[in-house]
């Protein structure tokens, strides 16, 4: 997947752009645009590589439902057999949403609230990422007044420096708000260790996103085994997992896609000294290159020398080109051989709105439909109402089949949960 100029779930056929066996013209016009489409069997493929490498080491691969979170998309990975990582109740709620049991639940995130806590510890989550000293005491009363035993893990930072796209998703850097500081991690081991309602089952880490080096995982994972030794030494013998994060690699233009040898290489050994099972937490590796934004072009004009396309599709619907300065392959659906260079913007009155700055692509018009590629992940859930846009709608391909698995927001929904006539009450 992703080598190439187009991921094999996308592929012009006479020059149109088809999402498996379906035109992406034709979903367009059933469904209006901008819509987010998502390729069934890029996912069902990059699951299959992703266990494939995997396939020599026990381990459990727990979907990032923060990368794309709608329930078709989960239900198709449950159904191959991936578990869940989720960040808030919320995410813990479409995990249940779409059949997922408590038992194939991870459950992170570094401000958990008491409500989310107890709402996981209710519901028997298979493990609860702490990522501090606070939190762990918390976890232990809840779990105390619930009459449960929290089965926890500890996220940790190992602080080693990591290579990646952007420094808004680099996670396991000295300083970074996540995790346990790895200096502080056998002292809150120790202490999660002598707690009455909590047992230690996974010690882990997520460095980052997009990791350009692999070679982070190798110098996080020497930390890693280094505290599991420590804890062990202990007599801690509750340990389960080793959970090395998320983070894998996706091209989003011609990169090589993430070395999946050198990754497992890297593992394999920890995982063998330790005897203990992996866990991995891919997001983007699993649904970004399954999915598209499908976006029409409103307007063609000229300004200050340069040629702009407005679309219909704004950094509200997509926000990354402007929030990371990420890069995304936009091409026309309908093939046309000359080519033009263009600022891609957005409707929105922000001049932060754009999905790409002086971008050589097919020379369009005023109607055309583009094609915004690698969007299914951090796209749609990621998207906003500013500017009081509904939000677009996602669509499934399968094979010749297609359905809309989340409907496009309407004006109505923009207001449903508001008043314009409040209901006031006395402090
Ligand atoms: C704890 C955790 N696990 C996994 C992921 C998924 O990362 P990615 O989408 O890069 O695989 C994230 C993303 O931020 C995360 O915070």
């Amino acid at each position: 997947m992703g080598q190439g100029l187009l991921a094999p779930s996308f592929q012009r056929i006479d020059g149109a752009l088809w999402c498996e066996g379906v035109p992406l013209q034709q979903l367009a016009e059933s469904a209006g645009t901008p819509a987010y489409v998502y390729s069934s069997s890029s996912i069902r493929g990059q699951f299959a590589r992703l266990s494939g490498a995997l396939a020599a080491i026990p381990h459990r691969v727990h979907y990032a439902v923060k990368a794309n979170g709608n329930l078709a998309i989960l239900a198709l990975l449950r159904s191959l057999g991936c578990d869940v990582d989720v960040v808030s109740g919320g995410e813990l709620h479409r995990a249940f949403a779409a059949g997922f049991q408590a038992d194939r639940t991870i459950f992170g995130g570094v401000g958990k609230t008491s409500a989310e806590l107890a709402y996981a510890l209710r519901n028997g989550v298979h493990v609860l990422s702490v990522e501090s000293a606070d939190e762990l005491d918390i976890i232990d009363r809840l779990a105390g007044d619930l009459g449960v035993r929290a089965r926890v893990g500890l996220r940790v930072n190992p602080e080693v420096t990591v290579e990646s796209t952007h420094d808004y998703i680099k996670t396991g850097q000295k300083g970074d708000k996540f995790g346990i500081p790895v200096d502080q991690a056998l002292t809150v081991a120790t202490r999660a260790a002598t707690l009455p309602n909590v047992a230690l089952v996974a010690i882990g880490m997520h460095i980052g996103s997009q990791l350009t080096d692999l070679a982070a995982y190798g110098d996080g994972l020497v930390r890693l085994e280094e505290l599991i030794v420590a804890v062990r030494s202990l007599g801690v013998s509750s340990l389960e997992y080793l959970d090395v994060g998320g983070g894998l690699f996706v091209p989003y233009a011609d990169e090589d896609p993430a070395d999946l040898e050198r990754y497992v290489a890297l593992i394999r050994p920890v995982v063998e000294r330790t005897r203990l099972t992996l866990v991995v937490e891919p997001g983007r590796f699993l649904v970004a290159e399954a999915g598209v934004l499908v976006t029409r072009v409103l307007y063609r004009k000229r300004s200050g020398g340069r040629t702009l396309l407005v679309t219909d599709a704004g950094m509200n619907d997509l926000i990354r080109p402007s929030h990371y300065q990420a890069y995304h392959r936009i091409e026309a659906v309908d093939g046309i051989a000359t080519r033009a260079t263009f600022d891609v913007v957005g409707p929105i009155c922000e001049s932060g709105d754009f999905l790409a700055i002086g971008r050589e692509l097919e020379d369009v018009s005023s109607g055309a439909l583009l094609c915004v590629f690698t969007a299914g992940a951090y796209g749609y859930c990621m998207s906003s109402n500013y500017n009081a846009r509904p939000r677009p709608a996602e669509l499934m391909v399968d094979g010749d089949r297609w359905a809309v698995v989340s409907m496009r927001e309407t004006c109505e929904d923009l207001v449903r949960l508001e008043t314009a006539t409040p209901t006031w009450r006395n402090g």
